[in-house]
């Protein structure tokens, strides 16, 4: 048995005893694992350094990775940054809430450590009522990271936090399974030159709406892996949301679609007596499993034309291939990095322990 007390609630009217106990929890130093329209989050005040440290040690989270801090309105924003231009609260007003994430320069009360004592601050305001209302009922900001160990997917239901932290934590709200399932868009709004810093539901081309221009895309942010000392985000020097067992990602290069189809089918046959299994859309699954037969594990993740879909699939579909025995190696397919495709592929760049390019 966990330890957690795991309590159901509706997603839309959740119940507001149960928001109140929750409330209660964070106020005396305690954490919370909530849901938010992305992944759940594992929630602390934001203001109570010990809860916050709390938080890296249950997670086994390197302390110079930040957390995210969450507000409840545009107003709270300014409980946690300063210097905040004009054109940004102008932009936040249309953006929020949502899976908008935005770096700005921290205030100096806010505790150092939710930032991994960078002088800058993640903020965003979910759009999910359950996480709207707990931070309303603490009257604060909670700073959550997403509710899993480090280095494990994020989860998009309240089972994998039972899985990743259940002996761990005081109490975790289950309103089902997360609306995007890929975790929000991070921007660097303080540098010289504005970044995406993490692909998610919100894409380059709603940025350049939001914000009148356009953000630098770079290798780092799109999930490959050029190590550097010093990334303009923490987070992205580290191996995340990986299976245990070895993941090959296949990526389709400049290859025809019909050969990269070739090379899939070629690779899993080599690999038959170590029955792989296939992390794929849908519609390659029917393609190519009439070729292969059944001698390996199809982990189907949504359709090709629904890349919603296949993010919201993305994480238990990563965590389903931890329970299967029998193999020892999977295969993914590859998205298209357009829309969702860009976060989806930076995840599964970061879930892989190889890649390999179709050309
Ligand atoms: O959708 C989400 O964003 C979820 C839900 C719970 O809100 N949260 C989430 O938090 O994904 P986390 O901690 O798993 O990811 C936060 C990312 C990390 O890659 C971290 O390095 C980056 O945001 N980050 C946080 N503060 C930063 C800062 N001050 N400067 C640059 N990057 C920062
Ligand atoms: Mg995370």
């Amino acid at each position: 048995m966990p330890r957690a007390r795991v309590v159901r609630v509706d997603p839309i009217r959740p119940s507001e005893e149960v928001l109140e106990e929750a409330a209660g929890v964070l106020r005396s130093g305690g954490l919370v694992a909530f849901p938010t329209e992305t992944v759940y989050g594992l929630g602390a005040d934001a203001f109570n350094s010990e809860a916050v440290l709390k938080v890296f040690r249950v997670k086994r989270r390197p302390l110079d990775n930040p957390l995210i801090v969450h507000v409840s309105s545009l107003d709270m924003l300014h409980q946690v940054a300063v210097d905040v231009p004009d054109w940004v609260v102008r932009a936040l007003s249309n953006a929020w809430p949502g899976p908008l994430t935005v770096v700005l320069k921290r205030r100096a009360d806010l505790p150092a450590v939710v930032s991994g004592g960078l002088g800058t601050v993640a903020v965003r305001c979910p759009a999910h009522p359950v996480a709207l209302k707990l931070i309303e009922a603490l009257g604060r900001p909670v700073a959550a990271p997403s509710a899993n160990l480090a280095g494990r997917p994020s989860p998009t239901r309240a089972e994998h936090v039972v899985e990743d932290l259940g002996d761990e934590i005081d109490l975790i709200i289950d309103a089902g399974e997360t609306f995007f399932g890929v975790e929000s868009t991070v921007v660097d709004l303080v540098s010289p030159r504005p970044q995406i810093l993490r692909p998610g539901p919100v894409g380059p081309e709603e940025l350049e709406k939001v914000f009148g221009f356009q953000f630098y895309l770079t290798p780092l942010t799109r999930g490959f892996s050029t190590y550097i000392e010093t990334p303009p985000s923490p987070g992205m020097k580290y191996r995340h949301y990986a299976p245990s067992k070895k993941l090959v990602l296949v990526e389709k290069g400049s290859c025809g679609f019909s050969s990269y189809l070739d090379f899939l089918i070629d690779l899993l046959r080599s690999y038959s007596a170590e029955s792989p299994a296939l992390l794929a859309t849908r519609e390659t699954i029917d393609e190519i499993g009439m070729k292969l037969g059944a001698d390996i594990a199809y982990i189907a993740l949504g359709s090709r034309e629904n890349l919603f879909e296949v993010a919201k699939n993305l994480y238990s579909s990563l965590r389903s291939l931890d329970k299967l025995d029998k193999i020892s190696i999977a295969f993914s397919e590859s998205i298209e990095e357009k829309g969702l495709g860009l976060a989806i592929m930076n995840r599964l760049r970061k879930a892989s322990s190889e890649r390999l390019v179709c050309k």
